[in-house]
């Protein structure tokens, strides 16, 4: 048994896949979460819940390296406070945090909770890493899907996501919970910026429909002014990942077809 490597909201579509590759390279793992899983060899489950505190003491024991997924739509600058605190009273030497690209530039209240969740940990005295993520494939897709539900196809205006897949910001993150604190580091993201109308008709077109006509809609105010500004993508140090939104939408692995020939949704 070794030193295990705390990875909150480790039972979440992005903790789920970082924690096997963090037992492949031989660390055992305690996952902290809210309602946790049964416990494997080498994968310890401990409930618990970084807003309101409870819990994060006992799970902090002994732990070297805490990697922070643990989030929501809300809340999670004071997670970030109370697990920094706790982190820097049980001698954590490595503090992970994952953020959202363009946290410090959109005006939206998740986005500012992430930046004052970076500020927190880089101000907690605990060496730290931030690394910023695009929107994951998976996140993308109710999107594009309850747009195409609809008789026109909404189409806000200068919307651009730059979708990335799940196993490359889980592959990135063990990678720096490994190795030693960094900082900042490049933001990463997928491999193309697209337009919501250009997402929107590939993941129609591979659910066997038409593409329909769109109807151009205008995001208001600052949140507008910000999309199609572009501060929602990363900048020019960004990692790109390599898998595309065609290849997730068509991937034979997560589109099973029905025997009429329909096709289902991806599951990430
Ligand atoms: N998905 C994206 O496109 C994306 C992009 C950039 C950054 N991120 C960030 O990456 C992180 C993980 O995202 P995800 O998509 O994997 O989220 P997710 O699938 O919703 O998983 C969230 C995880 O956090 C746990 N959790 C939530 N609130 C908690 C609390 N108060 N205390 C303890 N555990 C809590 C959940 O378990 P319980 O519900 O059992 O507590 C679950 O394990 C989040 O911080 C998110 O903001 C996500």
């Amino acid at each position: 048994m070794n030193s295990p490597l705390l990875v909150t909201g480790g039972t979440g579509t992005i903790g789920s896949r970082v924690v096997p590759i963090l037992r492949e390279a031989g660390r055992d793992v305690r996952i902290l979460s809210r309602h946790p899983g049964v416990n494997e060899p080498g994968v310890q489950h401990v409930g618990g819940d970084t807003v309101t505190g409870r819990g994060l003491a006992d799970a902090l024991d002994g732990v070297d390296v805490v990697l922070h997924l643990a989030g929501g739509a809300k809340g999670d600058d004071i997670a970030a406070r109370n697990l920094a605190a706790a982190a820097a009273a049980a001698g954590v030497r490595h503090l992970l945090l994952i953020s959202v690209i363009g946290a410090d530039r959109m005006p939206i209240g998740y986005f500012r909770r992430k930046a004052e969740a970076e500020r927190t940990f880089a101000e907690s005295g605990v060496p730290w890493t931030v690394l910023r993520a695009a929107q994951l494939h998976g996140f993308v897709l109710p999107v594009v899907r309850g747009m195409a539900k609809l008789p026109l196809l909404p189409v806000p205006g200068g919307l651009r996501f730059e979708p990335v897949h799940v196993d490359e910001v889980a592959a990135r993150l063990a990678e720096l919970a490994l190795g030693a604190p960094a900082g900042r580091v490049a933001d990463i993201a997928g491999p193309e910026v697209l337009s919501i109308r250009e997402l929107a008709d590939t993941y129609v077109e591979a659910i066997g429909r038409r593409c329909r006509r769109g109807l151009p809609i205008r995001i208001p105010d600052g949140v507008g002014r910000a999309y199609r500004a572009g501060d929602n993508l990363a900048g020019e140090h960004e990692q790109r990942g390599e898998r595309t939104w065609r290849e997730f939408v068509n991937d034979g692995a997560t589109l099973s077809r029905r025997p009429e020939g329909h096709v289902s949704e991806p599951r990430t």
